[in-house]
């Protein structure tokens, strides 16, 4: 056999494995469907107002494309002014724009720190940001228990003890994507201040149009923006909280499946693998054992859509867990 019809062969198995496991990932356009899966908690992508504004100032726009690279041809006024004006709005010295969040978290992450920095990150934090630490030149890379500050503040002692002088980088989320947890920044950060050459990294990409006055998002809800070194803002997300009211319908689920949150992010834990019509979270994105359901909701969302996804979750959930429990009784 040639080396190429070998290889897409083997391509071609591990495909049809993955399908096999129920993890073969397939794009989908948008649906029809009441949407309780996409990012745009404010419902913004389909603002009739915003549509308007955003052609009317398109209209004054002369060229299509940036022709290159910032740093080449690329760069514009209209960059700069919007830079100037994040800069202002979160009271930060500065503002610098990327394509994507994921992206700010790789050029941030990969670009600030030396070879003797350390980075200690909380265990749940953004794919994104484990993408940037693995292109850093920081050697010394731990994780924090998940919002822990007791765990986080034992970590800095670990990297003290070896390194007393190099810069020591924290990465933590506002609202951690996969959970909905919001941060416990502000006990972190008054914990850390006896330590010297900490310096806080946050990325508010959930936070982002939900927390904080006008929506700046935790740090500024908290005053603390001359305590962080840095914040990631994305565009990808927005604003929403039917947060109560979707909680209060699923409050007879069994302990521990509705998972703890305050914000638009939900989460419902459900057997490995379980067929649902909204997007599942599966390992190895969260950890095996955890696999969930991840419910955004939006400012869109109508009170008649919450109550019908909520009572689907309650039959679903409920009907597994009592076939669970008798299968189980039946072994015993
Ligand atoms: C916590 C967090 N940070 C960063 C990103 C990346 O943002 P973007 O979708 O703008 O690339 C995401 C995206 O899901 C995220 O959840």
């Amino acid at each position: 056999m040639d080396s190429s019809r070998e290889l897409r062969l083997s391509l071609k198995n591990k495909l049809k494995l993955r399908n096999d496991r129920s993890m073969l990932r397939i794009l989908k356009s948008n649906t029809h469907l009441a949407d309780f899966s996409s990012n745009d908690y404010l419902g913004l992508a389909k603002n009739e107002s915003l549509m308007n504004n955003i052609k009317l100032a398109s209209a004054n726009i002369l060229q299509n494309g940036s022709t290159g690279s910032r740093l080449l041809t690329g760069h514009s006024q209209h960059a700069e002014d919007l830079e100037f004006f994040l800069a202002q709005f979160h009271k930060s010295e500065d503002a610098l724009l990327f394509n994507s969040g994921f992206d700010a978290n790789y050029g941030l992450f990969s670009c600030i720190m030396t070879e003797k920095d350390g980075i200690i990150y909380d265990e749940l934090i953004h794919a994104s940001v484990h993408e940037g630490m693995r292109a850093s030149k920081s050697k010394y890379q731990k994780s924090f228990q998940h919002n822990d500050v007791e765990s986080l503040i034992t970590q800095i002692q670990e990297f003290k003890k070896i390194n007393n002088d190099g810069h020591l980088f924290i990465a933590v989320e506002s609202i951690y994507s996969m959970d909905g947890h919001v941060s416990k920044l502000e006990e972190m950060i008054n914990a850390v201040k006896n330590y010297k050459n900490c310096h806080f990294i946050v990325d508010e990409a959930h936070s982002t149009g939900i927390l904080g006055p006008q929506g700046r998002g935790l740090v500024s809800e908290l005053k603390l923006e001359s305590q962080v070194l840095a914040r990631v803002h994305t565009f990808g997300k927005a604003l929403g909280s039917h947060g109560e009211k979707f909680r209060g319908s699923l409050c007879d689920l069994p302990n521990g499946i509705l998972l703890e949150s305050d914000t638009p992010i939900q989460g419902v834990l459900v057997p490995e693998r379980y067929q649902l019509d909204v997007r599942p979270i599966r390992s190895p994105t969260v950890p095996k054992g955890e696999e969930r359901i991840r419910i955004c909701l939006h400012s869109h969302n109508t009170d008649s859509e919450i109550d019908l996804l909520t009572n689907s979750i309650k039959t679903l959930i409920l009907n597994s867990y009592v076939s669970n429990t008798n299968a189980i009784s039946a072994r015993l």
